[in-house]
């Protein structure tokens, strides 16, 4: 008897640390205001979304020089600037008492090398500013994206190491080059906490890709739903790495919330996901659309594609904060057809 009076209460202890333990945490998540520049892009338009359910529509505040899509207006604050403006940026980050930024505004890889003064000019200034409103002691946390892109012709092309030869020779790459070395001078010189990571190519439905090189990924799928045939930009055997929205979003918010001890590389972490050509991508496709086909046109953005790596090593990210691939060429193919179709107002 009085075991298990002794038993029942050790239960109870327990289950009131385990609300406390939980109570805490919410009170944490809360306390932050997290500011999302470039919430109308394909990676912004879900990533707003997620943050919000994590910390709630008015904490999470949306900001673009365009519109964002009715969804992120309509379920939290929204702020329409230029990134370009850092008198703004500092009155918006003030206004809102914003604890963490994730910078997502940047010009891609295709249509920097098409303005390549406005792809230098916004993707280097964008980053210092926010960078200096860490340095000031305005903001605790960064999420900067880099890219693939900063890697180059010399760079081993297969299992790419996170460190190695690095000589990006696009506008772009050699912006996001650069901007992994300021990331980690600013976190060695001013304990900045910058976090980021080198996406592959992204595919997701909800949005559309905003001008990259690995865009034929994503436009395949609104083609073959609507036309059932598409003409590829890279030929047929281009091996690129690749990812799907929902691990590229886990992966970003998983960074974000590691504790920095456990954060060894500062610059940018590899991020592998799935490497499959345009052949191989309508192969699968083909097994939901059987009258697809494809054609092959090579332009300008052939070339972009032949300087980056087939496929990426990201030992560091699996060791230092756990990362785990979800999908695979497969899943995500079918799970893209889904939603698409849903989205056309096609039977699924
Ligand atoms: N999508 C990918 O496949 C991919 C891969 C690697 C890295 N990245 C990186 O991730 C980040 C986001 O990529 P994305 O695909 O969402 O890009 P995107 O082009 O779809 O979105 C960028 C957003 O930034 C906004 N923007 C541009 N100039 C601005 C300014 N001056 N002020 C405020 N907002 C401005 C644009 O209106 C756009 O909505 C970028 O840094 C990109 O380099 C993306």
């Amino acid at each position: 008897m009085k075991a298990k009076i002794q038993n029942d209460l050790m239960l109870i202890i327990k289950f009131k640390q385990c609300i406390m333990l939980y109570l805490y945490k919410i009170l944490l998540l809360m306390k932050e205001r997290v500011l999302i520049i470039g919430s109308s892009g394909q990676i912004g338009t879900e990533l707003v979304l997620e943050l919000r359910k994590i910390y709630g529509g008015n904490n999470v505040i949306a900001a673009d020089i365009r519109n964002s899509s009715n969804k992120i207006i309509e379920s939290g604050p929204f702020e329409k600037f230029d990134v370009m403006d850092k008198t703004k940026l500092f009155k918006i980050v003030k206004k809102y008492g914003i604890t963490q930024v994730y910078l997502l505004a940047a010009l891609l890889s295709a249509n920097a090398e098409k303005n390549i003064e406005l792809g230098w000019a916004l993707n280097m200034r964008s980053h210092s500013h926010v960078l200096d409103l860490a340095k000031e002691g305005l903001i605790k946390k960064i999420f900067w994206p880099s890219s693939i892109a900063v890697f180059g012709p010399n760079t081993p092309k297969n299992n790419t190491p996170q460190h190695t030869i690095m000589e990006p020779n696009t506008v772009y790459g050699i912006s996001k080059l650069s901007g992994e070395r300021w990331n980690e001078y600013y976190y060695n010189k001013f304990n900045v906490d910058i976090r980021s990571l080198r996406y592959p190519g992204l595919v997701g439905w909800r949005a559309k890709a905003g001008g990259g090189t690995t865009d034929y990924a994503v436009n395949i799928f609104h083609e073959a739903i609507k036309h059932a045939k598409y003409e590829s930009f890279l030929s047929e055997n281009t091996v690129l790495p690749m990812m799907y929205m929902p691990d590229a979003i886990n992966a970003t918010i998983q960074l974000m919330e590691s504790p920095a001890k456990k954060l060894k590389i500062r610059s940018s972490y590899n991020l592998a996901g799935i490497s499959f050509s345009p052949k191989e991508i309508s192969e699968e496709i083909k097994k939901h659309i059987p009258k697809f086909t494809i054609s092959y046109k090579p332009d300008f953005r052939q070339e972009i594609a032949n300087s980056w790596p087939k496929s990426i090593n990201d030992i560091n990210a699996q060791k230092d904060w756990g990362w785990k691939l979800n999908y695979n060429l497969k899943s995500m193919t079918s799970d893209m057809i889904r939603n698409l179709k849903r989205k056309y107002k096609l039977a699924v």
